[in-house]
C-alpha cells in the first residue's frame, strides 16, 4: 500500500513540530528551548506540574503567542509565517469560552456553527448532538451565565467541536472535573482520535498521560526532560517495581537495607504507609530478597511487584516529585481559558 495514502504529504505525516522553542517573561525563561514531535493521528500528551510552561507551549503553537526564539510547524506550516492557515487546521479549547453570557447554550452553539458555514438546520442538529454528548442536554435551554465551572468546559470542547479541526490541543481537560465527568472527556477525546484528529493534550495527571497518550512529553521548568511511549518511559526506571512493606514497624530500616544489598540498587520509603520502593532489574531477585528476609525474622504485610507508575518516572527523571497540592488545584495559569485572544499578526 502506498504509505503516502495514509500519512498525506511528506511535510503532513507531523501534526506538530518544534524547534528550540523559547518565551521569556522578564527574567523568568517560561519556555526554554522545546523541542516536540506529534504524529499525525495521535494523542500527545505534555505532562508536568504547575508552572511548567504548558500553557505557555500551547499558545505559541496555536499562535496566540510570538515565540521569542525556536520555530514550530503545524501540518508543515509555519506558525509565525502562515499564521492564518495554522488557524484553520486547530482548535484550542477556551478559545469560544465567552461568547454571549445571556445566550443559552444551544444559542451559543448554533451560532458557532452558523459562523462556520453550516446551515440553519444542520446547526440546530450539530448543537444538540453535541449537549448531548457532553451531557447538557438538560441545561439547553439555559443561559450561560448560571453554567458551573464544569459544564463551561464541556460546552467549551463542544465548541470547539464543531469544526472538527485536524489539530486540537486540550490544555488541562479534566482539571477541577469530576471524575464521572473526567472520563467522559476521556472517551470525547478518544473519540476525536479514531475520527481523524490529531490531539495535544496537557496535564498534570499522570494517569490521564498514561490513558490517553500515544506519546509523551514531560515537562519541567520550561524544558522537555523526557520523551517517548509511556511504556519507554516506565522502562527507563527499571523494567519493574517492587513495593513492600513490612507487619513490625520497628523493622523498616533493617528491611530497607536489606533491600538494597539483595536488590543493589536505592530505595525509597513512602512515609505514611511506611510502605518501601525499589526499582527491579530481574524479577527473579524477588525470591532471594523473601528468603533473606524470613532468615531474618522480618515478618511481611504486603509485597508486590509491578510496572512501575508514572509518578515515579517523574521522581526519578526530575529529581522532585509532582507537587502533591499543584496536582489537585485546578490550574490558576491556565491563561488560554476564558480570556480574550489576542493573536499576534
Ligand atoms: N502572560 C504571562 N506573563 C508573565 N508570566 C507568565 C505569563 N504566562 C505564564 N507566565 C509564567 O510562565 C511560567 C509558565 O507558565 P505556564 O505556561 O502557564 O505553565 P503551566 O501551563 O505548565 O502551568 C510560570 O512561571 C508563569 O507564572
Ligand atoms: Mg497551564
Amino acid at each position: 500500500m502506498n504509505q503516502n495514502s495514509i500519512t498525506g504529504p511528506h511535510n503532513e505525516s507531523w501534526a506538530i513540530e518544534a524547534h528550540g522553542l523559547v518565551k521569556t517573561f522578564g527574567e523568568n525563561r517560561a519556555v526554554d528551548g522545546v523541542n516536540l514531535k506529534v504524529g499525525t493521528g495521535t494523542i500527545y500528551g505534555v505532562l508536568g506540574p504547575n508552572g511548567a510552561g504548558k500553557t505557555t507551549t500551547i499558545r505559541m503553537l496555536a499562535t496566540l503567542l510570538r515565540p521569542d526564539a525556536g520555530s514550530a510547524s503545524i501540518f508543515g506550516h509555519d506558525v509565525v509565517k502562515e499564521p492564518q492557515i495554522v488557524r484553520q487546521l486547530i482548535g484550542v479549547t477556551g478559545q469560544y469560552a465567552s461568547v454571549d453570557e445571556s445566550l443559552s447554550a444551544t444559542e451559543n452553539l448554533v451560532i458557532f456553527s452558523r459562523l462556520l458555514g453550516l446551515g440553519r438546520a444542520e446547526a440546530r442538529h450539530k448543537a444538540a448532538e453535541l449537549l448531548e454528548e457532553f451531557g447538557l442536554t438538560e441545561a439547553a435551554k439555559r443561559p450561560l451565565k448560571h453554567f458551573s465551572g464544569g459544564m463551561r468546559r464541556r460546552l467549551d470542547l463542544a465548541a470547539s467541536l464543531i469544526a472538527q479541526p485536524p489539530l486540537i490541543f486540550l490544555d488541562e481537560p479534566t482539571t477541577g472535573l469530576d471524575p464521572r465527568t473526567r472520563n467522559q472527556m476521556w472517551d470525547t477525546i478518544r473519540r476525536l482520535v479514531k475520527s481523524g484528529s490529531t490531539v495535544l493534550l496537557t496535564t498534570q495527571y499522570l494517569e490521564e498521560a498514561d490513558q490517553l497518550a500515544d506519546r509523551i512529553a514531560v515537562i519541567d521548568h520550561g524544558r522537555v526532560v523526557a520523551e517517548g511511549t509511556v511504556d519507554e518511559l516506565k522502562a527507563s526506571v527499571g523494567n519493574s517495581s517492587l513495593q513492600l512493606r513490612v507487619q513490625n514497624p520497628q523493622d523498616v530500616e533493617m528491611a530497607r537495607r536489606m533491600v538494597e544489598q539483595v536488590l543493589k540498587v536505592q530505595s525509597n520509603i513512602l512515609a505514611e504507609a511506611e510502605k518501601i520502593t525499589a526499582p527491579m532489574g530481574n524479577v527473579h531477585q524477588v525470591t532471594d530478597l523473601l528468603i533473606a528476609l524470613r532468615e531474618a525474622g522480618i515478618p511481611l504485610a504486603e509485597m508486590s511487584v509491578q510496572k512501575p507508575t508514572l509518578d515515579e518516572v517523574f521522581l526519578t527523571i526530575t529529581g522532585h516529585g509532582v507537587q502533591e497540592d499543584a496536582a489537585l488545584t485546578p490550574n490558576e495559569s491556565n491563561k488560554v481559558e476564558g480570556q480574550k485572544h489576542e493573536y499576534f499578526n
